[in-house]
């Protein structure tokens, strides 16, 4: 077993329920979670719940040393180890659903993408909808939250109240296929945001500025 993965299962023993995971995800889902981070400017990338860090390994190669990338994490051992690696990323430890307080704190305002590594999907409702609430006030208008899924529980009531929320939330979102030779199978949401009153600088009617389909980001 390779460190990364040791690391991984001694926290997972040490806080299963947060951890939610016996091993890091693999490179596919990895790669789709870092594919909304644009590949010019300087963007400011958001990444929650990074563990031993295969989405942030995806989303530093993407930014090659352009924009900012501010990870958060409850864990202080998987931060330290993650900062140690990637000493140009800026870690934060705590906990991901006060990120409006974790960008101020640094004068940053709005994320261009959020790739959250939570598992949205074990989180009960109350939790689930404050940290859409989270979202919804530190993505940029038209900015792009990817999050991920299981597949083996994509029936319970948390995840299908994730999904709603997802849906409900975002003007657009794309589902990902399920990466079934992977243990867990997981998928990935990529949605983009549906603007807010209070991104909206002009007085237009709140309806023209939500009233958003679903299409593919990739066709537009
Ligand atoms: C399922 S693991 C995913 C780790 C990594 N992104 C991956 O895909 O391998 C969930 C991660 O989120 C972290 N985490 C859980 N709740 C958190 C919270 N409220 N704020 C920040 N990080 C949290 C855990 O410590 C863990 O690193």
């Amino acid at each position: 077993m390779n460190s990364e993965r040791g690391m991984f299962l001694r926290e997972f023993l040490r806080h299963p329920m947060r951890t939610a995971a016996i091993m890091p995800s693999p490179p596919p889902v990895a790669r789709n979670m870092a594919a909304a981070v644009p590949e010019t400017g300087d963007p400011l990338v958001v990444e929650l719940g990074p563990g031993t860090g295969p989405f942030t390994s995806e989303i530093q190669k993407r930014l090659r040393g352009r924009g900012r990338h501010v990870a958060v994490e409850l864990n202080e051992r998987f931060a330290v180890r993650l900062q140690r690696r990637y000493p140009e990323l800026d870690v934060a430890v705590g906990d991901a659903v006060q990120l409006r307080q974790i960008l101020d704190e640094r004068g940053l305002g709005y994320a261009d993408v959020i790739v959250s590594g939570l598992p949205h999907g074990l989180f009960n409702h109350s939790l689930q909808r404050r940290f859409m609430e989270a979202f919804q006030t530190c993505l940029a208008p038209d900015g792009r939250l990817t999050a991920y899924a299981y597949a083996h529980a994509v029936w319970s009531p948390p995840a299908r109240h994730f999904h709603q929320l997802v849906h409900t939330g975002f003007a657009e979102v794309v589902t990902g296929r399920i990466h079934w030779t992977y243990f867990p199978p997981a998928y990935v949401y990529t949605a983009r945001y549906k603007t807010q009153p209070h991104h909206v600088e002009s007085d237009a009617p709140e309806a023209l500025v939500t009233g958003q389909t679903a299409t593919d980001p990739a066709r537009t």
